[in-house]
């Protein structure tokens, strides 16, 4: 039974979910957008990069991922947090790898030494033809690259949202991409797994790049067999074994930095 109330303004309750929504699309917003990020969104809309954002893909503790408008085109754009969160959960080989590459002391510019890192593997993997994201440019702290998902804007689903109909076909597939990482790119991800692999026209994409490793540094090789044995187990809850071992020799695994010491 409507309150008399509501018959008299029937939209007054769907106005106040309306504000409500926007109230939280606010605050999402306004942990993104402080003043130096949409500095940086306007000078890379400057540079042509994009138009405007569309709305959140995807929002997480260390970093959001924007749809953006450019054109008739969609692009994807990473906004990563400034502050500490990002570098909380990294092994402290990456932080010294990334302190040595970018001489930087204060978070603030560890972050865009970081977000450079990943605009740069990017790069390294569309050179070597591996399925990811291109990279179209960064500033600060924030990552513009090739939209993945439909030609309507419909961003593609990482391989752990949808139900995998040919476990043996996403496999070959994801040998065929980590293999041409491992062996043409000459980079391990480090943080390979099905949340990081998008799934888009039946075929696997890899993304969240930015802790990928060089072939030939010290940990390459612990880390590339930690990706095989925890996508592996992936596959085994899908019903498909995979043995690790020939995971890794199909990926060139054997290439890869020097073999960790025998335990
Ligand atoms: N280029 C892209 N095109 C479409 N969607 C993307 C793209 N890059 C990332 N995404 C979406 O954004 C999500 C987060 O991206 P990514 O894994 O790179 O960031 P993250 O730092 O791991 O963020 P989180 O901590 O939230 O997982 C992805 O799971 C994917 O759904
Ligand atoms: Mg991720």
């Amino acid at each position: 039974m409507p309150r008399p109330h509501d018959v008299v303004f029937p939209r007054r309750r769907e106005r106040s979910e309306d504000r409500r929504k926007e109230g939280q699309h606010r605050k999402l917003l306004d942990e993104f957008f402080d003043h130096p990020a949409l500095l940086a969104v306007s000078r890379l809309v400057n540079r042509g990069l994009f138009d405007s954002i569309d709305y959140p893909i995807s929002t997480g503790k260390e970093g959001g991922v924007f749809r953006a408008t450019a054109g008739a085109e969609f692009r994807a754009v990473k906004i990563y947090r400034i502050g500490n969160s990002v570098f909380r959960h990294l092994p402290p080989y990456a932080l010294e790898a990334l302190r040595r590459e970018s001489s930087v002391k204060n978070f603030g510019g560890l972050i865009f030494a970081w977000t450079r890192r990943e605009h740069t593997i990017l790069g390294r993997l569309a050179d070597a033809g591996v399925r990811a994201p291109h990279p179209y440019g960064h500033f600060r702290n924030v990552l513009v690259m090739e939209f993945i998902g439909s030609p309507e804007g419909m961003a593609a689903p990482r391989i752990v949202d949808i139900p995998i109909e040919d476990p043996a076909a996403l496999y070959e597939d994801l040998v065929l991409q980590v293999g041409r990482m491992a062996r043409d790119a000459r980079l391990v991800h480090g943080d390979l797994s099905p949340y990081n692999v998008l799934l888009h026209d039946g075929r696997v994409v890899l993304i969240d790049v930015a802790q990928a490793v060089s072939a030939d540094h010290p940990e390459a090789r612990r880390l590339m067999e930690r990706d095989i044995r925890n996508f592996s187990k992936f596959f085994g809850r899908l019903g498909f074994e995979v043995e690790p071992a020939d995971f890794l020799e199909a990926v060139g695994g054997k290439t890869i930095g020097p073999p960790p010491a025998e335990a």
